[in-house]
């Protein structure tokens, strides 16, 4: 027998509590009802295992017989339990964006710039980035580091992730000190189209000496400032570290 997983995307519901808990309209399956965070740790206890106190463990259905955090991403879970579990009777958040979307509206929008990853092709999806059952949801597998975050990049992007000979140390702080991750209507998802991008940092020991040179590191860049970005042709573009320059070129 085929059950059909209707899903239909309600609207945000944010409700006052008198817990602390955030209570939402989850996604829906047609016929289904809530059974609770107990009986999926039934059969999926290592999932269930690692769950509490991760980002999304305070979520709560606006049901009463269910202060599920499971379902509030997964939808009403009682045909999937009678079928004894399997595909096609429980939302899979994997295969579309829509259930994330639902309570993170701001993100449909971020994800439609002109640059921006490619998940609404299907070619990238949250959970590439975002960890939804362990731990802290922004910073990927494995702990709460800054390279934690970077390593989540680094999987796809292997050209990022060195090792260089010449290191560039604006990489210690993490990929998204530059870019923005999930999109920007800048080039290549940058946070800034020009030399402010740069300098944030490195305007930090300026020298707006009285002479009027602006020095940047040793050199004076009054002309060079003028020609564009940091990372022109020519200048230093190979930014996220380099094998032949210490001053970042190719
Ligand atoms: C009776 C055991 C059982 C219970 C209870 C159960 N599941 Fe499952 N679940 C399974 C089995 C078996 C699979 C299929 C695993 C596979 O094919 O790899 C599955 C698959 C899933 C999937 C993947 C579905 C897909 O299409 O990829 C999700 C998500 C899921 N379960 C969530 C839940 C949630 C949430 C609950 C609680 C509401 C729950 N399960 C309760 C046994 C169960
Ligand atoms: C923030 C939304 C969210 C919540 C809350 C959530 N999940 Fe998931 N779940 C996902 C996403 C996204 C995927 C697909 C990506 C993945 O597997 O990590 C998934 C996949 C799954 C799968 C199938 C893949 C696998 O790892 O076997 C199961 C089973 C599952 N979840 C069970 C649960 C249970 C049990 C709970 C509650 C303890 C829960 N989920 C809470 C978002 C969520
Ligand atoms: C039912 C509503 C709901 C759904 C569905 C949901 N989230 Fe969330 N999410 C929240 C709330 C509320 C918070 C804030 C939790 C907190 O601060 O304690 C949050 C926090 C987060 C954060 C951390 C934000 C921060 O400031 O660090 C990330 C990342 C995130 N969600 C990603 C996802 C992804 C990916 C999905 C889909 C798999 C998803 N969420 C589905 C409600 C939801
Ligand atoms: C390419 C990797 C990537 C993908 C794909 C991705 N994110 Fe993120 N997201 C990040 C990173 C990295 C951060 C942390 C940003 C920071 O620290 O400045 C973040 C931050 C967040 C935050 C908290 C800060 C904010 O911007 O509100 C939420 C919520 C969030 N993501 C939700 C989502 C949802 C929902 C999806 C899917 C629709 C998604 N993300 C897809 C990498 C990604
Ligand atoms: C699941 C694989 C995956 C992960 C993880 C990932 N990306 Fe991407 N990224 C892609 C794909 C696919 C594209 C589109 C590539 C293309 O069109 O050539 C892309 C494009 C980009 C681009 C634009 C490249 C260009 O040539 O315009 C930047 C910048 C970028 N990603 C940065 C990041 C950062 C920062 C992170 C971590 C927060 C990250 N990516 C995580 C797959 C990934
Ligand atoms: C110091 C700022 C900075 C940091 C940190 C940074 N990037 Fe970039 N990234 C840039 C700039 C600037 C460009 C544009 C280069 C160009 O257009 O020639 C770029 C371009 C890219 C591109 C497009 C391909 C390319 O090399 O031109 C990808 C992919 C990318 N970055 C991924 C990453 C990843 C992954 C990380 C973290 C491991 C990261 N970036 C950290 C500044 C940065
Ligand atoms: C998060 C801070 C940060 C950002 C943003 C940043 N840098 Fe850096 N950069 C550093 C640090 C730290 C060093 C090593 C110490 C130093 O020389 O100032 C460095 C070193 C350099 C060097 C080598 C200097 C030398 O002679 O050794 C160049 C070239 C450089 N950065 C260019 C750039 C460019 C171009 C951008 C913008 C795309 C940029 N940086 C953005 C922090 C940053």
């Amino acid at each position: 027998m085929l059950l059909a997983v209707a899903s239909v995307w309600s609207l945000l519901f944010v409700a006052c509590e008198t817990t602390q808990r955030t209570v939402v309209a989850p996604a829906q399956i047609a016929g289904a009802t809530y059974v609770g965070a107990q009986q999926c740790a039934e059969c999926h206890a290592e999932v269930a295992g690692h769950f509490d106190g991760s980002t999304h463990s305070n979520l709560a259905v606006n049901d009463d017989n269910a202060a599920s955090s499971c379902e509030a991403c997964h939808g009403p879970g009682s045909l999937h339990v009678a079928a004894g579990g399997g595909k096609g009777t429980i939302i899979n958040p994997e295969k579309s964006p829509e259930t994330c979307f639902q309570c993170h509206l701001d993100k449909r929008g971020q994800f439609s710039l002109p640059n921006s990853h490619p998940l609404m092709a299907g070619k990238v999806t949250c959970s590439d980035c975002h960890d939804p059952h362990e731990g802290n949801a922004t910073k990927g597998k494995g702990g709460a580091t800054l390279e934690a975050e970077s390593e989540t990049c680094t999987k796809c992007h292997t050209a990022q992730k060195g090792p260089f000979v010449f290191k560039h140390n604006a990489m210690i702080e993490g990929c998204t000190v530059c870019h923005n991750p999930h999109g920007s209507v800048n080039a290549r998802m940058l946070a800034q189209r020009d030399a402010n991008l740069c300098n944030k940092c490195h305007l930090e020991r300026p020298a707006v000496a009285g002479n009027g040179t602006i020095v940047v590191g040793t050199e004076d860049h009054r002309s060079r400032l003028m020609n564009g970005t940091c990372w022109v042709a020519g200048c230093h573009e190979a930014v996220h570290g380099s094998n032949s320059s210490k001053a970042l070129r190719y």
